[in-house]
């Protein structure tokens, strides 16, 4: 067997922060409007010419119950790929894996919840059950080349079901630390993690497994999203999934929202002095496209305001004249 151990294809280093969009995965899941393909290949060329080096571009889900990603093959062929952009997508048993080893696809992306009630909304089946499926999963991608990365749902929070222990947490991580595993996402899907949580759960983590390589996945549906980006950057984090404009949510999960923005996280770790190696610019300008695309407002802040120092002509605002 092939020994997978990428997941990360830029410079490392302290200041360096990898962001992975999920815009047109974990953004175009929710949406009612049906994008075609080709519209969301020229959205992920732009992303990877604003400095986007990792996407995860899609799911290899039932096309029955996310219809929004039944084109996932035919978007990662059209994809113009470079040597050092890895892409990703979303794994849910082994037929997705089959199709998957069809593409080009980099890394799959395992998921379980680590709430019941989510991880039967989410996949029909029971987190027992999920777990045990992991295997044949790994060894189809990892028969194809694509690197196994594991993903843990409703990890700071279940809408269904309130509190998420970190032993619930650790039971998924654990599952996927036993087929060599390193790379966990932890999903914050309704918008449940709080300063407190996310620096308890890494702290946590990181003491019951050294060798993992956390990324966080957090939602903005309360409002302090980049907030926790700020406790995760202080527990070392470096790896952060965030979505084009703010879209996102999982369709079976009870109000889910939006994803953080990218360009706000974009813009958040430039003023905090750390490299992403994506121009704001460019970014605000996908963001701009993604919007004409759907035909509706989004929700990211960077892309109305613009960069902090976009300056405006004194004479087109007026004086405050008594
Ligand atoms: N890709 C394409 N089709 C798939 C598939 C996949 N990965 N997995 C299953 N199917 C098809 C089967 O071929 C079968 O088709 P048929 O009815 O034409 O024979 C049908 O779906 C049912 O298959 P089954 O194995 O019984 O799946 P299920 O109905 O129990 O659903 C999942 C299980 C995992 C496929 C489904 O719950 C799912 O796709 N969940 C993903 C949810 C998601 O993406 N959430 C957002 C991320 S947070
Ligand atoms: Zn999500």
């Amino acid at each position: 067997m092939q020994q997978h151990v990428s997941g990360s294809v830029l410079p490392a280093g302290d200041s360096w922060v990898d962001v992975i969009e999920v815009g047109t995965r974990d953004g175009l899941q929710i949406e009612t409007t049906l994008v075609p393909a080709a519209q969301k290949i020229a959205i992920l060329n732009a992303m990877i010419a604003s400095g986007i080096r990792h996407i995860e571009v899609t799911s290899f889900v039932s096309p029955k119950a996310v219809p929004q990603l039944a084109d996932a093959s035919e978007v990662l062929a059209g994809i113009a790929r470079r040597d050092d952009t890895f892409l990703m997508a979303l794994i849910p048993n082994v037929k997705g894996a089959e199709r998957a080893a069809l593409t080009s696809l980099d890394g799959g992306v395992l998921l379980c919840s680590a709430s019941e009630t989510h991880n039967r909304k989410n996949l029909n089946r029971s987190i027992a059950d999920t777990i045990s499926g992991f295997g044949p999963v790994v060894e189809c991608l990892h028969q194809a080349g694509i690197d196994a990365m594991g993903a843990v749902a409703t990890a700071f929070g279940c809408p269904f079901e309130g509190e998420v222990s970190i032993a619930a947490v650790e039971r998924i991580v654990g599952a996927y630390a036993e087929l060599g595993i390193t790379h966990i996402t932890l999903g914050d899907t309704t918008g449940m993690a709080t300063p407190r949580n996310v620096r308890s759960t890494v702290r946590a983590l990181r003491q019951s497994f050294p060798q993992l390589q956390i990324t966080l996945h957090l939602h903005n549906t309360r409002g302090i999203g980049l907030a926790n980006v700020v406790v995760g950057l202080e527990e070392g984090i470096r790896r952060f999934d965030a979505s084009v404009g703010g879209l996102g949510g999982c369709p079976f999960a009870a109000g889910a929202t939006g994803n953080i923005c990218t360009e706000d996280l974009v813009y958040l770790l430039a003023e905090s002095g750390y490299r992403t190696g994506i121009d704001l610019s460019q970014s605000i300008a996908v963001a701009l496209q993604m919007e004409r695309v759907l035909g509706k407002r989004l929700s990211g802040q960077v892309m109305r305001a613009g960069p902090r120092l976009a300056l405006h002509a004194a004479d087109a605002v007026p004086t405050a004249a008594g």
